[in-house]
């Protein structure tokens, strides 16, 4: 299947979205509730091929899955685990599956889990993760490609971060809650989807506090402690943050729904440095707004609450047409300003230097054949195609898919023009252009 987003652009996009559950979080809680000699059911569950991968994983670990997409909720039932493999097939497809590692550990004392390689967008290095598990007393071997890990007992430690690292401290954090003793995470990350996951297992029967500060402490309890239970993930700041940017991008006018707006205050407060409008409309919704040109901004990613990098293609977007020179460091991974040859391709002006990118703003974009190279660089592509004058092909959008649920769907509920087209056939500009259906 090759499927291709079609896009015209220069629409406004106006109205309201709906924002569904953060991906980077409810990943993780399915891996916690391996945790459980019982069921969890999770709501607010995005279809995302992303959250089927995880599924899988759990699924091969022994873990019994009802997922009923239409209510958006998933029931994991892990009362029997019958392996504590995760395997090279389903963990390079998505390296947040890694974090079963943690899981396993602590409920079954060993596991052996597929390493992770790095993805397109940086090296993405596990050594955090397991420097955290030694240090609770677990044996980690790296063999034929895989992390094996055996511990006789798990002991609280004091694990220090060189960087506080989203993925380390879900692993360590999972691996603590039936450890024997306390365990201290210091220069724990601080993001949303941590304390997500730290109120998820707290739900369960775990010990767990600190989390969304510096320092996370987790007393472990026994496995008889932890109970079945019924849980809401948190929705998805990074999908409202792309609606945000493409909203703006359009100079339009539009009601994001079901956020919480706390998660999203860096990147909000320099979309209105740079002239948007926005407002709170209630606790769970923001209105968005632009009229004429943006002015450039600098800003450098950095862990929560700090720039987020996942959002950080979508603010270069807004750059490329406002007023004046911009630039950005991405100080989290090696490879992130994929989105630049593309937008250039475009019309932009981007100059990259290692992480830096230095943009100039233009008067406009231009439509033409683009192509994701990885989920968030994708969605940039999207929102500059829907801001760019003319129609744009983008391809490679099964990356798009692991992150944004219903994408196409949603920006057309806001008036904008792109369909999803499975098109096996070499398709170029000239005949899409000649053909108006498509949008
Ligand atoms: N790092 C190491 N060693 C480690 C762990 C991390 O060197 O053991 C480095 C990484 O190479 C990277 C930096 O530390 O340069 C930060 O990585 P982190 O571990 O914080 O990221 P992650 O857990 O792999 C999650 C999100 C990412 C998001 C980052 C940062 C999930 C599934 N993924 O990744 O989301 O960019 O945190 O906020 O939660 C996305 O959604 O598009 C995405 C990439």
């Amino acid at each position: 299947m090759t499927e291709k987003f079609y896009i015209k652009g220069g629409t406004q996009l106006k109205g309201e979205v709906q924002i569904g559950g953060a991906k980077n979080s409810v990943l993780k809680l399915i891996a916690a509730a391996l945790l459980v000699k019982g069921s969890t059911k999770i709501y607010n569950v995005p279809e995302l091929t992303d959250v089927d991968i995880m599924l899988k994983v759990v699924e091969q670990l022994g873990a019994k899955i009802d997922y009923n997409r239409e209510e958006k909720s998933v029931v994991i039932d892990a009362t029997e685990l019958t392996s504590v493999t995760a395997t090279y097939e389903l963990v390079s497809k998505m390296r947040a599956s890694f974090v079963v590692l943690g899981a396993l550990v602590s409920r079954c004392r060993e596991a052996k889990v597929a390493m992770p390689g790095g993805c397109a967008i940086g090296e993405r290095r596990v050594d955090f993760h397991i420097k955290g598990l030694e240090a609770l007393g677990a044996k980690i071997k790296i063999e034929n490609g895989y992390v094996i890990a055996k511990a006789n007992k798990l002991t609280g430690a004091e694990v220090y971060l060189d960087i506080p690292s989203v993925g380390a401290t879900e692993n360590i954090m999972l691996a603590s809650v039936l450890a024997e003793g306390s365990t201290r995470i210091q220069n724990a990350a601080q993001e949303p989807e941590i304390i997500d996951l730290a109120n998820f297992l707290n739900t369960m029967g775990a010990d767990v506090n600190g989390a969304g500060t510096s320092e996370i402490i987790i007393n472990g309890v026994k496995q008889e402690h932890l109970h079945s239970i019924e849980y809401t993930t948190i929705p998805d700041r990074i999908e409202a943050g792309t609606y945000m940017s493409a909203i703006i991008a359009t100079k339009g006018k539009g009601i994001i729904r079901n956020i919480y707006p706390a998660h999203l205050t860096f990147f909000t407060n320099k979309l209105l440095k740079m002239g948007a409008n926005i407002k709170l409309v209630d606790p769970t919704s923001m209105e968005v707004s632009c009229k004429g040109r943006l002015n450039s901004i600098n800003f450098i990613t950095q862990p929560y609450p700090g720039f987020p990098t996942d959002l950080q293609s979508m603010a270069m977007v807004l750059l490329t047409t406002s007023n004046g020179v911009g630039i950005i460091t991405e100080s989290l991974y090696e490879n992130r300003f994929m989105q630049v040859p593309d937008l250039n391709r475009m019309g932009a002006d981007i100059h990259q230097d290692r992480n830096h990118a230095i943009i100039k703003g233009v008067k406009k974009l231009s439509g033409t054949n683009l192509t994701a190279s990885d989920l968030r660089a994708g969605a940039a592509l999207v929102v500059a195609a829907l801001m760019a004058e003319g129609e744009s092909i983008v391809e490679k959008i099964h990356h798009i898919d692991r992150g944004y649920e219903n994408f196409e769907n949603k920006i057309r509920l806001l008036g904008g023009k792109i369909e999803r087209r499975d098109d096996n056939s070499q398709t170029n500009l000239t005949e899409a252009t000649h053909n108006e259906s498509y949008i």
